[in-house]
């Protein structure tokens, strides 16, 4: 029994009750089933079987490294976007040629470690990023691989906040500048250009522009042929979307013949950089009732002991997440509104929700938190970092501990 179900009056994570973990460990917590990442990893694996690729699992939606060594497990390479992601990586033991190394603003610093470890691309962002690149290799007498980063002026159809690939975005070269920039460094003694990426934004939904953004890619493949570059792939970065009302998810074979027919004709190996696709399923965040309030004329309030420090999509991006009792309770649905404890209106993860009766210290799931939850958690109101656990084969183990006060008091005066 793999997934978040309810059954017999509780919701369970791969048959292991929800409220047994939550018990073990307190709460808030975050709680993954490795059979769902393994489950989604073969889906996108699958609808891309008939054409050579490489997934690159994008760290930043999910980085700690029991879920790093999963993934690795699986075959997975890794898309890492700043020097910590790149040592996560290989603390989970991925390999240098394992990982490509992405991200608007690389530090010089992070540079010349990418450089001198020998990943398998840093993706360029810019005219003066390339020549930053090309001087760190050439004074360490090696070859960066290098792949640029086109923003092929593509709508994503998806939220202003996570939408990367539009002129008026900071990402990538503008389309029209790229086949003149790789002109330019077919030449450098400091650099292989690789490839070419482009990343149009995130939690898409419509594969069109996924589908138009590959023809751009591959087109600018035929304008460079005779430049003299080495192109080995083409890195289509992330996106893919996943049903947060608990549709049916983004469809990776949709992904997949929207981006195949394109990037046939150029013979050149296919990467994918999927983040949330793979992991945001599979995981929940659990808090408790800490208190309720009802007032006439005022919502009717859940107030949970985990909030936007936890999961800060909803207030960031209005971002929807379902919200169920652990353990529902017998009796009439009631709406309310669901928020956490910190001392801002934001903090609410859910608007007029329709749950059963509520008690405090019942347990409440907030769903679909695997991606962009915890790796985006902060420590403000002095709140500790949450545990987080792994459900896999029918056991639970904590893969990370809750933060203690020591280690949030650790590096001060
Ligand atoms: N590759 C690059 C270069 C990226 O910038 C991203 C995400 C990905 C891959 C992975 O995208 P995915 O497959 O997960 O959509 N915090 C936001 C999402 C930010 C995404 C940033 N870039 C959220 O919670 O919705």
């Amino acid at each position: 029994m793999i997934g978040f179900t309810l059954r017999d009056g509780q919701w369970a994570c791969d048959g292991v009750p929800v409220a047994e973990i939550a018990g073990g460990t307190g709460t808030p917590v975050y709680i993954y089933s490795a059979g769902l990442i393994r489950g989604a990893y073969a889906a996108l694996d699958a609808a891309f079987a008939a054409y050579p690729h490489t997934i690159h699992y994008a760290f930043k939606a999910n980085s700690t490294l029991a879920i790093l060594r999963l993934l690795r497990g699986l075959g997975s390479g890794a898309d890492a976007n700043s020097g910590g992601e790149i040592e996560a990586a290989l603390r989970a033991g991925f390999e240098p040629a394992q990982i490509v190394f992405t991200g608007v603003g690389k530090t010089r610093d992070e540079l010349d470690h990418a450089v001198a470890l020998g990943v398998k691309a840093i993706n360029i962002e810019s005219d003066g990023e390339a020549d930053r690149i090309d001087a760190l290799a050439r004074a360490r007498g090696v070859r960066a691989r290098v792949a640029l980063r086109v923003n092929p002026d593509i709508d994503a159809n998806t939220h202003a906040h996570i939408s990367t690939g539009q002129r008026f975005n900071k990402f990538g070269v503008p389309i029209d500048f790229a086949a003149a920039l790789l002109r330019r460094l077919a030449g450098r003694t400091g650099l292989d250009v690789v490839g070419l990426h482009v990343h149009l934004g995130s939690q898409i939904l419509d594969v069109g522009p996924l589908g138009r953004a590959a023809r751009a890619l591959a087109d600018l493949t035929r304008e460079v042929r005779d430049a003299g570059l080495r192109l080995e792939h083409i890195d289509m970065g992330g996106g893919l979307g996943i049903g947060y009302d608990g549709s049916p998810h983004g469809s990776p074979a949709e992904y997949a013949s929207a981006v195949v027919p394109a990037v046939r004709p150029t013979g050149l190996h296919l990467l994918l950089e999927p983040g949330r696709f793979l992991v945001a399923p599979a995981g929940i965040l659990v808090g408790r009732v800490a208190d309720t309030k009802a007032y006439s004329g005022c919502p009717r309030f859940i107030i949970l002991d985990t909030g936007m420090t936890e999961l800060i999509r909803p207030m960031l991006y209005d971002a929807f997440h379902r919200i169920v009792e652990v353990t529902p309770r017998a009796g009439d649905p009631q709406e309310y509104d669901v928020v956490g404890p910190l001392c801002e209106t934001s903090d609410t993860l859910g608007h007029r929700r329709e749950l059963g009766p509520v008690e405090v210290d019942d347990l409440v799931a907030v769903l679909d938190a695997g991606a962009y939850g915890f790796v985006m958690a902060s420590n403000y109101n002095r709140r500790r970092m949450p545990a987080e656990v792994l459900v896999d084969g029918g056991t639970w183990r904590v893969i990370r501990k809750r933060q203690s006060y020591g280690d949030l008091f650790r590096n001060e005066e």
